[in-house]
C-alpha cells in the first residue's frame, strides 16, 4: 500500500521521464495533487493516465515568461504549493577536445537558470505565506570539476551554491530548502553513457531516498552512499592529489 505524504500540492519539473516521472507517480498515488512539467506533453499525459490528481502543465523551463504562466495556472488549479521539486536537467558529456559553447549554454540554461526562473515566483509566494519546501536537483557531479563534465559539472555546482546561499535566509521565513545530489541513476539521461556507472541505482530507489529525505526536511539528499563518500573525500583533497585521483579513478573508461 502507498504511504501517505505530508504535502498537499506539489510541482515537479523534469517530470516526463526518469526520476521526475517516478516521483510524480509515487507522490500522486500517495494522495497529493501533483503538477507535472516538462516539454513532452504526451509523456506528461501518460503520467496523468496512470495516477490520480495529476495536472499536466507542459513547460520549457528556460522560458521565464512561460514559467510565470505555468506557476499561475498551477496555483489556480491545485492551490498554494507546499512542495516544489525543480528537477529538469540535461547532460551533455564533453571534455576539452569536444568542448561546445552552445551545449555549455544549454546546460546552464536548463540546469541552473531553469531553476532560477521558477525560484523567483515560488520564493515570492512562499515568503508571503511563511511556509513551503523547495527542492532543487543538482548532482554529486557538482561537488568538484569532473572529467568529461565540462558543461554539466559547472551547472550543477551552481545549483548547490544557490541552495547553500538561500537556505539559511529562507529558514528564517519558514521555508525549507533541499538540494538533491544523486549519483548514477538508471534513467534516459544515463542510457547514453558508454562507460561503467558504479553503484547505479534504480529510479524507484532514488525516489524512495528523495521522499525520505524530503519528509525529514534535510538540506542535502545525496545517494548512493558509496558514491557520496567517495566524492566527498575527493572534495577536500588538495589540487595535485585531486587531479591525480580524478584522472586515475574518475575518467570515464569506455566499455568498448
Ligand atoms: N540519472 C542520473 O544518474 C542523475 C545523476 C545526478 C543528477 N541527475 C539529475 O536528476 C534530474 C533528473 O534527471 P533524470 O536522470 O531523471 O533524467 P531524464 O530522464 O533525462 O529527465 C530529465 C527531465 O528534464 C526534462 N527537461 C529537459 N530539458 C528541459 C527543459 N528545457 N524544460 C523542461 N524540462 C526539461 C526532461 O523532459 P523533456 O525532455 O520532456 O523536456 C525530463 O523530464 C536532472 O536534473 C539530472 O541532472 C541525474
Amino acid at each position: 500500500m502507498t504511504q501517505s505524504v505530508p504535502w498537499t500540492s506539489i510541482w515537479i519539473t523534469g517530470a516526463s521521464t526518469g526520476i521526475g516521472r517516478e516521483l510524480a507517480l509515487t507522490l500522486a498515488r500517495a494522495g497529493a495533487k501533483v503538477a507535472v512539467s516538462a516539454r513532452s506533453r504526451e509523456k506528461l499525459d501518460e503520467i496523468a493516465g496512470l495516477a490520480p490528481g495529476v495536472l499536466v502543465v507542459p513547460l520549457d523551463v528556460t522560458d521565464q515568461a512561460a514559467t510565470a504562466l505555468a506557476f499561475a495556472k498551477i496555483e489556480a488549479n491545485i492551490g498554494p504549493l507546499d512542495l516544489v521539486i525543480l528537477n529538469a536537467g540535461v547532460w551533455h558529456p564533453m571534455g576539452a577536445a569536444s568542448f561546445d559553447a552552445q551545449k555549455s549554454a544549454n546546460s546552464m540554461a536548463v540546469n541552473y537558470q531553469g531553476i532560477a526562473n521558477a525560484l523567483e515566483l515560488v520564493m515570492r509566494a512562499m515568503i508571503a505565506r511563511g511556509r513551503g519546501h523547495i527542492a532543487m536537483t543538482s548532482s554529486v557531479a557538482g561537488y568538484r570539476g569532473l572529467p568529461q563534465a565540462a558543461a554539466y559539472a559547472p551547472s550543477k555546482a551552481a545549483v548547490i551554491s544557490l541552495a547553500e546561499t538561500l537556505a539559511p535566509e529562507l529558514k528564517k521565513k519558514g521555508i525549507t530548502v533541499t538540494v538533491i545530489n544523486p549519483g548514477f541513476v538508471d534513467t534516459p539521461m544515463t542510457k547514453v553513457n558508454d562507460f561503467p556507472m558504479p553503484f547505479l541505482m534504480t529510479t524507484a530507489g532514488a525516489t524512495q531516498a528523495i521522499i525520505d529525505g524530503l519528509r525529514r526536511k534535510k538540506f542535502e539528499i545525496a545517494f548512493p552512499w558509496q558514491m557520496v563518500v567517495l566524492l566527498k573525500i575527493a572534495r577536500v583533497l588538495p589540487y595535485p592529489l585531486y587531479f591525480w585521483f580524478a584522472s586515475t579513478f574518475l575518467s570515464p573508461k569506455r566499455k568498448n
